[in-house]
Formats: C-alpha cells, sequence, structure tokens
C-alpha cells in the first residue's frame, strides 16, 4: 500500500496542471447510489479484462531467466464525491466495484471510453449480505463448545491462513473435516488430538448453523475514509499452487519473491512491472519435498526439493540469501550475474529466518533443534561467516548444530500425536528474527509462543 507522500502530491499537482493544457487520458469512474448521490470509500480494483495473460510454458509457470511485463491490478478508492481516478490505459480493462451493503458491479468499459459513471444497488438478500463479510465475522460467531476449545482452534488454525473465509465455511461432511485436519497438521498445525477427534463434527455443524441463521453474525467495522488515497498494487506472479513466503525490497530497487512450494524466485520491477523467474536449482538426485517429503505428499502440485523459506540481502554486494527449509543448506543468488550458489551444512534441519549483520555475516535460525527450550536460542543461531566467499559449497563453513534423528528418512519430523494445552512444536522454532541496525542485536520471536528474545 502506498500512501501519497509530499513528493508525490506534488507530483499528481503537476500532472494536472499538464492536463490543463493537454487533454486528460486518465480513467474517472464516479459511484453513486440508486438516488444519484455519490458513494464515498469505494473499492474499484483496475484489471487488464482478458485476465493477466501470463506465460506458462514451463509447467504452468513463466520460462525461467526472461524478462516479462506484466500487467498489475490497481485498486483504489473513491473521494467523498465518488470519484475515483486511474492513470491512462492503453488496453482493455475491466473494473470491480464493492461497497460493503451493495450489490457488486464489474464492468468492461470500451477502451477509448475515460468517463464512467456507475450505481451500486443496496443489498437487501441476508444471505448474500453474511456471504460478504469478512472470515473474522465468520470465526468469530463460530461455535466450537467453549471458549479454550475455540482458543486453542484459532492459535492453531489462523497462523497459516484465515478461518471462515468462504473456502472453509463451505459444507463439508465431519469425515471431510477430519481429513482437512489430518492433512493440516502435517503441514505444521498442533491442534491437539482431543480436538482432532472433536472438531470434525462441530465444524461441520458450526459452520452450517451460521450459514442458516446469518443474523448471528456480528457486523465488522465500516471501511475507514482514509483508504481514499491509497494505491494497491498487485503484480501477478505464479499461480493457485504457488505459495508466496518471503519477500525483500532490494537496495536495487527490484522486489525479490520466494514461492516456498514450487522452489522459484521471482524478481519484481515494480517501475516497469517487469516479472523474471529464476529456478532454485537442486542437486542431482534430490527428492521433491526434500527432506520432508511426506508434508505435501498428495498435495496436487508442487516442484520443491528445496521450500524457499526467507530472504535477507547483503549490503555489501547485494547478494540475497534463502533459507531452503526442506534442506539442510543455505541458497546465495547473485542478483547481477543471475546465478545461484548451494552452501551446504553438515548438521542442522529446517533453516528458517535469516538476516545479514551490519559485519556482512549471514545469521540465520534452524526452527527445528531437538531438545532446545526457548532459553538455548543463542546456541542455535548459527552464523555463517565465511560461507558467502567459499568457492564450492562447503559443510565445513557453517557452524551448526545436532540433526533431528531420522528426518531423512521419515520425510517429516512432526508428529500427529499432541497433548492437551501445548503451545507450540515440541522443537525450538522461531518465527522471525530481525537485526536492529544500532545496536547490532538480532531479535526473533518462537512459533507457537508470545515470546521474543
Ligand atoms: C502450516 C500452515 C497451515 C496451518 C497451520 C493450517 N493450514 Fe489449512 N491449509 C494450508 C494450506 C497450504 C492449504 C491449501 C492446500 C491444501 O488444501 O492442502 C490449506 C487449506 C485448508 C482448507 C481448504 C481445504 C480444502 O480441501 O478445500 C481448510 C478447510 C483448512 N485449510 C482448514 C484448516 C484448519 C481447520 C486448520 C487447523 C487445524 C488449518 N487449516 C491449519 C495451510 C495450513
Amino acid at each position: 500500500m502506498r500512501r501519497a507522500t509530499p513528493g508525490l502530491r506534488h507530483l499528481s499537482i503537476t500532472l494536472v496542471l499538464m492536463a490543463c493544457s493537454a487533454p486528460s487520458f486518465a480513467t474517472t469512474l464516479t459511484v453513486t447510489d440508486p438516488a444519484g448521490q455519490p458513494l464515498a470509500t469505494v473499492m474499484v480494483r483496475e484489471r487488464p479484462a482478458d485476465g493477466p495473460q501470463l506465460d506458462t510454458s514451463d509447467n504452468g509457470y513463466p520460462a525461467p531467466g526472461v524478462a516479462r511485463t506484466v500487467a498489475p491490478e490497481v485498486t483504489r478508492f473513491s473521494d467523498a464525491i465518488g470519484r475515483v481516478e486511474f492513470a491512462e490505459r492503453d488496453a482493455s480493462r475491466e473494473y470491480l466495484v464493492r461497497k460493503p451493503g451493495y450489490q457488486d458491479l464489474a464492468i468492461k468499459p470500451e477502451v477509448e471510453t475515460r468517463e464512467l459513471s456507475v450505481t451500486l444497488v443496496p443489498e437487501t438478500d441476508p444471505v448474500r449480505l453474511a456471504e460478504a463479510k469478512p472470515a473474522s465475522a465468520w470465526l468469530g460467531a463460530l461455535d466450537l463448545g467453549d471458549r479454550d476449545t475455540k482458543l486453542h482452534f484459532q492459535t492453531q488454525c489462523t497462523f497459516c491462513h484465515q478461518q471462515g473465509n468462504s473456502f472453509i465455511r463451505m459444507e463439508r461432511t465431519p469425515e471431510a473435516w477430519g481429513d482437512i485436519i489430518h492433512r493440516m497438521q502435517r503441514y505444521g498445525a498442533r491442534l491437539s488430538s482431543q480436538d482432532q477427534r472433536a472438531l470434525p463434527e462441530r465444524l461441520s455443524a458450526g459452520y452450517r448453523k451460521l450459514r442458516e441463521n446469518p443474523q448471528l453474525l456480528a457486523d465488522p467495522l465500516p471501511w475507514s475514509p482514509a483508504l481514499t488515497g491509497i494505491t494497491i498494487t498487485e503484480w501477478p506472479l505464479g499461480d493457485i499452487f504457488s505459495q508466496v513466503h518471503d519477500m525483500l525490497v532490494a537496495a536495487n530497487g527490484l522486489v525479490y519473491v520466494a514461492d516456498n512450494i514450487q522452489d522459484r524466485l521471482y524478481e519484481v520491477d515494480p517501475r516497469t512491472n517487469q516479472v523474471t523467474v529464476y529456478r532454485i536449482p537442486h542437486r542431482e538426485g534430490e527428492r521433491n519435498g526434500g527432506l520432508l517429503a511426506a508434508r505435501l505428499r498428495n498435495f496436487p502440485k508442487h516442484d520443491s526439493t528445496s521450500n524457499a523459506h526467507s530472504l535477507a540481502e547483503s549490503r555489501v554486494d547485494g547478494h540475497i540469501f534463502i533459507t531452503p527449509s526442506a534442506q539442510r543448506r543455505l541458497v546465495e543468488f547473485d542478483p547481477a550475474t543471475k546465478t545461484f550458489t548451494l552452501h551446504e551444512m553438515d548438521e542442522g534441519f529446517y533453516p528458517h529466518t535469516i538476516c545479514v549483520d551490519q559485519k556482512d555475516r549471514v545469521v540465520y535460525r534452524r526452527a527445528v533443534e531437538p531438545g532446545r527450550d526457548v532459553r538455548s536460542h543463542d546456541e542455535t543461531l548459527s552464523r555463517c561467516t565465511t560461507c558467502r566467499h567459499a568457492a564450492s559449497a562447503s559443510g565445513s563453513n557453517v557452524a551448526t548444530h545436532r540433526r533431528v534423528p531420522g528426518a531423512d528418512e521419515l520425510g517429516v519430523p512432526l508428529g500427529q500425536l499432541v497433548a492437551g494445552g501445548s503451545t507450540g512444536y515440541r522443537y525450538a522454532a522461531a518465527l522471525r528474527h530481525r537485526h536492529h541496525a544500532r545496536t547490532g542485536k538480532v531479535w526473533f520471536a518462537r512459533l507457537h509462543t508470545d515470546e521474543i528474545s
């Protein structure tokens, strides 16, 4: 999201002044209600009328190493007089118009049309009004028996994705819920064994009760008028099987995005809308899923022996370091030559969050460390001082710790058995750590807990 900075405001004034002498090619939408009154804070999304038209020649993904210009989706909100403006366009675009309490509208104007007036019709159907409410309204009203069960469910089932959205709350049998919960446990949820048994029935009945009684849902907060003036730009990357996991805005102005389950690194230039994809290399003979092969066993499509997890950039040479959580290594990407170097570790497991400190040391954390609790954090942070200069991938340069016994063979170290009241993995797991520029200290948090170090 970009807020108009004083500099940008100045720029838009300049553009308006220029428009006085030359015709304006911007597209302006004016949104009113059926009585002709202007509607403020209406969300309008502009996108290519024919879809993103991405290259899918590489198993559904763009061919690697080729820069392509993509058409981003741009979202803005109407002002107090119901107006919203988009930049000049030279291709056919679709506009999606939305405001809570009104019916959605989609229009595809002629390419040359610059002034559009649209009317939103109030929605009166209680079911449709409920369907338009955010996932949190559904989750909030969902009855799972008692407060503690609900809290445990919220802690374990909302840290990867929402609960309560239209895909989640649809009609499912308890058996279907049981299968899903089993799969989610394999991905990393730690719902207690007792709740794994009890919740399929309650989820099935609980969501049905809400669908049939939409008056049980609370009204969400209205959209803030402060949204006017904000622009959201979205660049299409990957497909529905992608899992965009971490990203960074590099010093060179490019944005790097890692696809966790398709082993790809996207390079996005937000100024030109050019996107290039690179495949993170594998070693000969590595299995799909890497050391966590069992985890995504029945996931329909994944192309990942390494699971690109987190990114960090060196301020010295702009190289990007990636933790591949399904391998025992670090990946280094050189944005100048567009080449990757793999640095092996001889021990340790699940390289997780990562940063590069002021002395240009790559500091990363291994999420899964058996037998260590929160007090041993310093020991489990690895300082990879020389790996970045290694001529060949050599584990000896990487400080590491004990590996998870049998992890390779089992494919997954996380059991399905979880005692009630468990707050986290048996293994210490950091969610994120960040290097503090002034003090030189590294801050990090532990997954599933409320602690930072
Ligand atoms: C570690 C991340 C993670 C956690 C934690 C997680 N999910 Fe998921 N969930 C996913 C992913 C990835 C998908 C999409 C792939 C799939 O369906 O297997 C998904 C999909 C789903 C779906 C749609 C499945 C379908 O077949 O339509 C439901 C429902 C769901 N999750 C419920 C849950 C519940 C309930 C929990 C808590 C027990 C949970 N999730 C915890 C990652 C997670």
